[in-house]
């Protein structure tokens, strides 16, 4: 005889639990049903309901009300049919979450992002208006904002790419396999979190950790040069080469871009930047290591200068 989930649940429970496990290891972070669904159709009904319940007319104060009909309509006309209620549940709501994100033109979402960076007045300001953005996708993916770790007064600041499923499930960057490395890496030239900022150029987890599209560097990069600025350290450290393309507007390869120091304009003035290789490749690539180390070095020298 087979035994069913009823006679044991606490083992079905545990298989299910096993099986989600699994899921979040190979990047799984969205569930969709089977079924496609028609969104068109959805908003379709979803407009023909609200013209049905438009409320009706107010007669202006002045006039007077209209006459009472006391005889029964013998023409009156059944009340249509109420359009079908919009479906509900999680799938729904991010649905709707979504259209109102996709609606915003690329050009626009770029040029909101830069009004709201702008109108930040601190680093608190900042993240609690990037949390209530809506102009980026990814925000609708990911657990949660991950925005800052570290001492925001420190002379030295980190930016990599995007949060990773630790960091996305922590909300603080670099706290995986790559911010262990990160942490060896300062700690090398006698840096921790209590004397470095670090931050990434996109705030949300793009899922399954694909590289973010144009569009989403370009909607996150005001956000991230306010924070800069807000912060305002004397040396920027961009981890791996989106960070450093993003940042240094430049197409330039990492290989090529590393090591050098290079003038920043932050807004307010003009402070050092340098690149390095991003831990998540030094991990894969621990050839690179003799490089970062070099660049460490170099920044270790320029905050022993004073800049
Ligand atoms: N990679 C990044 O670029 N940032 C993180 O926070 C973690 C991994």
């Amino acid at each position: 005889m087979t035994a069913t989930p009823q006679d044991h649940p606490e083992d079905h429970l545990s298989d299910i639990a096993d099986i989600l496990a699994f899921y979040l290891e190979a990047g799984v972070d969205v569930a969709v049903g089977e079924a496609p669904v028609d969104r068109f159709a959805e908003s379709a009904a979803e407009q023909a309901r609200s013209r049905t319940q438009r409320p009706p007319a107010v007669p202006a104060p002045d006039m007077p009300p209209p006459p009472t009909v006391s005889r029964p309509q013998a023409s009156a006309r059944p009340a249509p049919p109420a359009a079908p209620a919009p479906r509900s549940g999680t799938l729904s709501a991010s649905a709707a979450g979504a259209s109102a994100l996709v609606t915003q033109p690329p050009d626009e979402a770029v040029m909101s992002a830069r009004e709201a960076a702008r109108n930040a007045e601190s680093l608190d300001a900042l993240r609690a208006i990037l949390d209530g953005f809506e102009g980026c996708a990814l925000k609708r993916t990911a657990t949660r904002l991950v925005f800052a770790d570290g001492n925001p007064k420190a002379k030295v600041m980190f930016v990599g790419e995007a949060p990773g499923r630790d960091e996305d499930q922590q909300g603080l960057p670099f706290v995986g396999r790559s911010g262990r490395l990160l942490d060896l890496m300062m700690a090398a030239i006698g840096l921790d979190r209590t004397s470095a900022y670090i931050a990434n150029v996109i705030p949300w987890r793009p899922p399954g950790n694909r590289t973010p599209t144009p569009q989403e560097t370009a909607v996150c990069l005001p956000f991230i040069k306010r924070q800069i600025e807000l912060a305002d350290p004397d040396i920027l450290v961009c981890l791996g080469g989106p960070s450093a393309q993003a940042l240094l507007a430049t197409t330039e390869g990492i290989t090529r871009l590393r090591g050098r120091f290079m003038d920043y304009e932050s807004g307010t003035r003009t402070i050092r930047a340098i690149a390095t290789f991003h831990p998540a490749y030094l991990l894969r690539t621990p050839l690179g290591k003799r490089l970062a180390w070099r660049d460490m070095l170099a920044v270790e020298a320029a905050l022993a200068n004073g800049h």
